[in-house]
């Protein structure tokens, strides 16, 4: 890592200051710690690897990395990873884990809907699964900007979102779910405790496809978890977009 990259990469001083910011909304992390087993991206992590490596590429972030299952598996390919979350536990889970592996991996503190703190086009890939759709469309724009920006021109860009086919969207207002669908398809959903007012957007292909309409879409394919489905998108920044 050069000097200048070194700034994005957390230190101990800026982890408290951006903790006590971020702390009241890294409630998601602590719903998600439980259930992360069963929401299957690293299958898709590993049929990217190649793609990555066709496409040079050395320097990887994990947006909304979680407890870092895909950072370590792509830091274990020998990509140069930042794992990226607003969730300080989370960071301290994936140093935790990198350390145990012997795996180099940086961590780093912030909100994906403001990146200010990385340079334009410092990624040559931007992963993130299972973040974009945690928000309304009105942010999602704000986010796929942000991912776009931190991406070099050509970089690659891996997302994973909920399909608007996913039982978990069909059976929205179910009692068990008790959803509500506050804007077209975004849910607040009301299970139990942990999940209390966690959202979901759940895409459509078109949606997908305007979305990211300043990429070249290499793939766009449904991966199905159980009765869920997910759209996995790659893609490449178009130059000069
Ligand atoms: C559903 S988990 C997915 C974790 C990981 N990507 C995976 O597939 O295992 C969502 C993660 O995104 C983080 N997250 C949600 N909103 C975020 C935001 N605005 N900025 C940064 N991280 C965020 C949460 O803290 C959580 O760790």
């Amino acid at each position: 890592m050069t000097l200048k990259e070194k700034k994005v990469v957390d230190k101990e001083g800026e982890r408290v200051d951006a903790f006590s910011k971020y702390k009241k909304d890294s409630r998601a992390w602590g719903a998600w710690a439980e259930s992360a087993v069963s929401i299957n991206s690293p299958d898709a992590i590993l049929k990217l690897v190649p793609i990555l490596k066709k496409h040079g590429v050395e320097k990887v972030i994990d947006v909304g990395c979680g407890n870092g299952r895909n950072s370590l598996l792509l830091a274990k390919e020998g990509f140069n990873v930042v794992a990226f979350d607003y969730s300080a536990e989370a960071l301290k889970t994936v140093r935790d884990r990198a350390k145990d592996e012997k795996l180099e991996v940086h961590t780093l503190l912030g909100t994906v809907k403001d990146m200010q703190m990385i340079p334009d086009g410092m990624f040559d890939a931007v992963i993130s699964c299972h973040v974009v759709d945690l928000y309304k469309m009105h942010d999602i724009k704000k986010v796929v900007n942000e991912l776009k920006r931190i991406l070099k021109s050509e970089g690659i860009a891996m997302i994973v979102v909920f399909s608007d086919d996913s039982k978990m969207f069909r059976d929205r207002t179910s009692n068990v779910n008790h959803g509500v669908e506050i804007e077209k398809k975004t849910v607040v959903y009301n299970q139990f405790e942990a999940w209390h007012n966690l959202m979901y957007h759940f895409f459509s292909k078109k949606e997908m496809k305007e979305l990211f309409k300043d990429f070249k879409i290499l793939s766009l394919e449904k991966m199905r978890q159980d009765e869920d489905k997910f759209w996995v998108l790659v893609a490449e920044k178009i130059a000069g977009s």
